[in-house]
């Protein structure tokens, strides 16, 4: 699993929620975060790096645990890397068309939002269906800061970024961000019980359980997987902050260079 920092966390919370069993090399490419205010071209860039460099760990499946990577690279990695790749944003979209048949709300990064990534997978899945979008940029740092859901300045800021899609009353949001769960009871206060949050992160670990299984590549266990980390920038700090994301302890944190990450042009299979 990789995403462009301690996010991901958020996804691999759920996985090893849903299967205890498995054993998870994540990478955190915490020198180069944020990526969700970069170019796609920037990102895809990254993502193919960090996807390379998991390729050494000859994973049985590769998930893309962030978005916006997600949103700009999930064609070029499930082209040319040879294991089944999951993203978060395919399941997130499913699951919100699944849970409605109203129009859909979706937050994520400005890239993210930009790429019409979330637009054009919804209206694949339920042509013509009205798609509600709002960028929070400002989310991330506030989230990695530290500041909690009754923080006056991340109730501010959610209020300035929801009032339209809270007017438009969607039937189902997608909080396409590995960020926002964090923030996910500020977010339901504001929108109201009648607006199911999709936590992208459940949505892809329900994938690459159903994957898995299809397969048959599950592990037998049901609990004790291994949570093996690497981050390109300062590990301690990592590990500091991991469990507010994973909501566990996570000391297993080791260092690798975007340097050596970049040196790989191609992902190896
Ligand atoms: N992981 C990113 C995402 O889910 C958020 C953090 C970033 O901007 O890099 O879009």
């Amino acid at each position: 699993m990789f995403d462009s920092g301690l996010g991901g966390l958020t996804v691999v919370r759920e996985l090893m929620a849903a299967m205890g069993g498995e054993d998870i090399v994540y990478l955190g490419d915490s020198a180069r975060v944020p990526y969700g205010i970069k170019s796609l071209e920037t990102v895809r860039r990254f993502a193919l790096s960090d996807a390379a460099y998991l390729m050494r760990f000859s994973p049985k499946l590769l998930v893309v645990a962030c978005n916006t990577a997600s949103a700009a690279a999930i064609d070029v990695l499930q082209e040319r890397i040879d294991v089944d790749v999951v993203d978060v944003i395919g399941p997130s979209a499913a699951a919100a068309v699944g849970r409605t048949d109203r129009p859909i709300g979706v937050i994520a990064t400005e890239a993210t939002i930009s790429s019409g990534a979330y637009q054009r997978t919804i209206e694949r899945l339920a042509p013509g269906r009205e798609v509600l979008v709002a960028a929070c940029p400002l989310l991330v740092p506030i989230v990695e800061e530290g500041r909690g859901e009754d923080d006056p300045i991340v109730l501010h800021v959610l209020s300035d970024y929801l009032h339209r899609l809270q007017r438009a009353r969607p039937g189902a949001m997608i909080l396409g961000c590995t960020h926002y769960p964090l923030l996910s009871g500020a977010i339901g206060k504001l929108m109201g019980p009648d607006v199911p949050l999709i936590n992208s992160g459940q949505a892809a670990a329900e994938e690459v359980h159903r994957r898995l299984v299809d397969t048959h590549l599950q592990s037998p266990r049901s609990a004790g997987g291994t949570l093996r980390c690497f981050t390109t920038d300062n590990p301690r700090r990592f590990a500091l902050l991991a469990e507010r994301f994973g909501g566990r302890k996570i000391d297993d944190v080791m260092f690798v260079g975007t340097d050596e990450l970049e040196c790989i042009t191609e992902p190896t299979t």
